[in-house]
């Protein structure tokens, strides 16, 4: 398997991701707060069919994926990753386009595409039994995909701040109308639109350190990967006609002031999903692993203790 490194550099009270490449081409990415950046040593580089994946894959035990959100990467999961790994393999990729992963064209990236990223970087690393798939927002969108086209390779889902409706016409429009934007004038031409919708603006005012985090995250995704991701998810098919179908063991997770995934939405889908739990955690928005990551991470053991 084609290895990539990847190291810190510390200055200022932030750490640079510095990754080297087998060419020994030198490629930065985004700041992470230092208090976070030592959880975050175990990536590695996997060659898929569709390029490289960078990927933290950490502990070992029952086969945990953790798939973010868009525009997003694995340090979603910063808080996570350590507690988790403590019991289970945890498997916390940077999706295609995203971070150190490769490149991507303007060109919708389907939820299909992605969950099949997925199913062979699993094959790639050698992840032979079913997983615990916790996916949160457009990493939920992905696992309806992967629900349908593998579902041999699920144990159970944990579903965190998505939806399973399609988007109506006017989403779909903001989506192509961002695309065109960005890729004309770059990410911070969407910042004011999509920010305040990220997190709870407590959780701005309380935890700067985290808003500057996602602020950063935003800006540094790539102008093509953004219009990729928003016109794929705007191809989204309405899942809400097959959510009786799903027979895994389900845990919904929901920040009480999330504005992209309303918690009613969220309660109809457990609704939905036969045998599932609905988890709101108050006073935080739609980045509840990032915003409540005591509260989200004990949500996450709990039900995968119950699943022995
Ligand atoms: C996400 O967090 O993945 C996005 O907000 C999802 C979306 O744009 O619908």
């Amino acid at each position: 398997m084609p290895c990539q490194q990847f190291y810190h550099t510390r200055t200022a009270g932030v750490e640079l991701r510095v990754g080297l490449r087998l060419d020994n081409a030198l490629h930065f990415s985004h700041y992470v707060p230092l208090a976070v950046a030592d959880k975050l040593t175990h990536m590695k580089s996997v060659t898929i069919a569709s390029g490289q994946l960078a990927v933290v894959d950490q502990g070992q035990g029952p086969p945990l994926l953790l798939v973010h959100g868009f525009p997003l990467d694995h340090t979603l999961w910063q808080n996570q990753i350590e507690p988790l790994a403590a019991n289970y393999r945890v498997i916390a990729p940077d999706l295609r386009g995203i971070g150190q992963s490769s490149a991507v064209s303007a060109a919708p990236l389907t939820m299909a595409a992605f969950a099949d990223d997925l199913a062979n970087l699993l094959d790639a690393i050698e992840v032979r039994e079913p997983i615990h798939y916790c996916g949160l927002s457009m990493g939920g969108y992905i696992a309806w995909e992967f629900w349908r086209r593998h579902p041999q390779r699920l144990r159970s889902l944990i579903l965190c701040d998505t939806k399973a409706a399609a988007d109506t016409p006017e989403t779909a429009a903001t989506r192509e109308q961002w695309a065109v934007d960005v890729l004309r004038s770059g990410t911070t031409v969407v910042e004011q639109a999509i920010l305040p919708k990220l997190m709870a603006p407590a959780t701005y005012q309380q935890q700067p350190a985290v808003g500057e985090q996602v602020r950063r995250m935003l800006l540094d995704t790539r102008p093509e990967t953004f219009a990729a991701g928003q016109r794929g998810m705007a191809l989204r098919i309405d899942m809400r006609p097959y959510l009786g179908e799903i027979r895994l063991p389900t845990l919904l997770i929901v920040g009480s002031e999330d504005a992209i995934s309303p918690p009613q939405e969220m309660h109809a889908m457990a609704e939905a999903i036969a045998g599932s739990r609905l988890i709101t955690i108050p006073k935080v928005g739609h980045l509840t692993s990032l915003e409540a990551p005591d509260e989200f991470t004990a949500a996450v053991l709990e039900f995968l203790a119950e699943q022995g």
